[in-house]
């Protein structure tokens, strides 16, 4: 299976069934932007929304919190075990980022942490996520430029699982690959030709060849 995840709030909003039942074949799972319009200017993917994705597809979810208070979250979302869930440890919160973590742990769901560009990796080495969710662009909106900064961090985080998220495209996936990363978030590159299943084999010949 090929390490490429669909972001869905870059897919026709009018049309998610179709693009799950479309896709859902020739993907390992998917990428779920919950956004509050206050930890980014940006809001998507309600809890309502996500659950009622949740039940379209029994493909993996990576469920990335651009959320303040994520904690607010955890008791109105119904995920899988394993599915992973990824916060920002810049945003507020009643809880230590170290105690959300385990919080997670305790539902059942996979761990992880959202690095931002500006963030350092060190952050990764204190909270000793098990997964890592590598911003190669500001969060809070798909469509934006990809920013290199990512394979420097990509380095130092050998021996951890990473996903990059923001910017994806056929001309990075394979280096990106190459340079340690394990799944890729696709959004914009994959849904903008109105064509997703095409234009998901382009970037896996990239990857392949
Ligand atoms: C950005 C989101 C990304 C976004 C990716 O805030 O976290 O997941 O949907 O979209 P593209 O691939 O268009 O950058
Ligand atoms: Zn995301």
């Amino acid at each position: 299976m090929s390490p490429l995840y669909p972001s869905l709030i870059a897919a026709d909003l009018l049309n998610l069934k179709e693009e799950i039942t479309l896709l859902d074949p020739h993907v390992p799972g998917y990428h779920i932007d919950v956004m509050d319009f206050h930890f980014v200017p940006n809001m998507a993917m309600s809890p309502d929304l996500v659950n009622a994705l949740r039940k379209a597809t029994n493909k993996p979810f990576l469920v990335h919190l651009m959320v303040e208070y994520p904690e607010r979250y955890f008791d109105r979302i119904h995920l899988r075990k394993g599915d992973i869930v990824s916060l920002h440890p810049e945003a507020p919160s009643k809880f230590s980022p170290k105690d959300l973590l385990e919080i997670i742990r305790q539902k059942g769901w996979t761990p992880s942490i959202a690095l931002n560009p500006e963030t350092s990796v060190s952050i990764i080495k204190e909270l000793e996520p098990e997964h890592v969710l590598l911003m190669a662009v500001n969060p809070g909106f798909s469509g934006q430029r990809f920013m290199p900064l990512v394979y420097d961090k990509l380095k130092e985080l050998k021996g951890y699982t990473v996903a990059i998220d923001g910017g994806v495209d056929k001309d990075n996936a394979r280096k990106l690959i190459e340079a340690g990363a394990d799944q890729l978030v696709v959004g914009s590159a994959l849904f903008k030709d109105g064509d997703p299943l095409k234009t998901l084999q382009t970037i896996k010949d990239v990857l392949t060849n």
